[in-house]
């Protein structure tokens, strides 16, 4: 495996791969791996060539007083975690070399896509995911790209950017990988406090209630949303950031659950927001 740091370096080391008919598959990522971050790999792993991983703490999608400082770094562990996946080439840039000064381009996807759901709480954050995918892609130039459903409404998001931008790279939605307990993994979950953790359980639960009685029949919105937003209030820690149904494609909120109905879970604990996602009929 090989590291690179350097932009210059890395897009011409892609550009020969390419030039020798090799396919390349990029899982970008901010580091501190887990496995929802491994599956990734290995199903680039299978689709490509040349695997990609990108890790950077990409300082653009962070809000005001949001855990950037704090957010989660072990690169020995990662380097060690990519090696075993059959990572080819790792790309660990410097926050300096992404956003040197003077820098002043922004990629931003409009409208409902980034500004209900978690563009509420947090509005610039989707500007500087798509920016620094955006600046990823044409520096890894990959064939295929994967992205993990964990983080249902970023999919939707770099989905719409790369067919309105007409991006020569294929986008694939992975499943969500969860902790046995059902807790959906995060690099995040470091945070939580044993008590905290054991209370965040109530988010796939949620999701799973609302699933059973979707698929018993109930397709009232209201009702399921009901018995949702109840069940995490009961959580003392957890302060609801937003339940919703949304469409999957549009994220627009639906009043009647059908094959293509999502539901979308936000808490927060102190300055943790954790979030989680399902289908309602499959
Ligand atoms: P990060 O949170 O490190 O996640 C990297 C990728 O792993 C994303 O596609 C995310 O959806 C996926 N992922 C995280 N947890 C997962 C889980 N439990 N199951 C399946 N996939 C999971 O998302 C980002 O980084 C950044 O926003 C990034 C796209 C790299 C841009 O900076």
């Amino acid at each position: 495996m090989e590291i690179i740091s350097d932009i210059k370096a890395m897009q011409n080391r892609c550009l020969a791969a390419r030039d020798s008919g090799q396919t390349i598959s990029f899982v970008p990522t901010m580091g501190f791996l887990h496995e929802g971050h491994l599956s990734l790999l290995r199903e680039g792993r299978k689709r490509g060539d040349l695997l990609v991983l990108s890790i950077f703490v990409n300082p653009t999608q962070f809000g005001q007083g949001e855990d950037l400082d704090l957010y989660p770094r072990d690169f020995e562990r990662d380097e060690a975690m990519a090696r075993e996946c059959g990572v080819d080439l790792l790309f660990y840039p410097e926050a300096e070399a992404i956003y040197p000064p003077g820098y002043a381009t922004y990629v931003a996807v409009e409208g409902p896509l980034t500004t209900t759901l978690e563009g509420v709480c947090r509005p610039t954050h989707f500007r500087g995911v798509t920016t620094v995918v955006t600046k990823l892609f044409t520096i890894v130039m990959p064939h295929i790209a994967l992205f993990g459903r964990k983080d249902f409404q970023q999919l939707a998001v770099i989905t719409r950017m790369t067919t309105d931008l007409n991006l020569p790279v294929e986008i694939v939605g992975m499943p969500i990988i969860r902790e046995q307990d059902g807790l959906a993994m995060s690099s995040r979950n470091v945070y939580l406090s044993k008590d905290v953790r054991q209370q965040a359980l109530v988010l796939n639960s949620t999701l799973r209630q609302a699933a059973e009685m979707a698929q018993n029949g109930e397709s009232d919105v209201e009702k399921i949303l009901t018995m949702a937003g109840s069940r995490l209030a009961n959580e003392a820690d957890l302060k609801i950031d937003y339940v919703k149904i949304c469409n999957a494609q549009s994220l627009e909120e639906v009043d009647t659950i059908n094959h293509e109905s999502v539901m979308l879970l936000a808490v927060s604990v102190g300055k943790t927001r954790l979030i989680d996602n399902g289908n309602l009929i499959s």
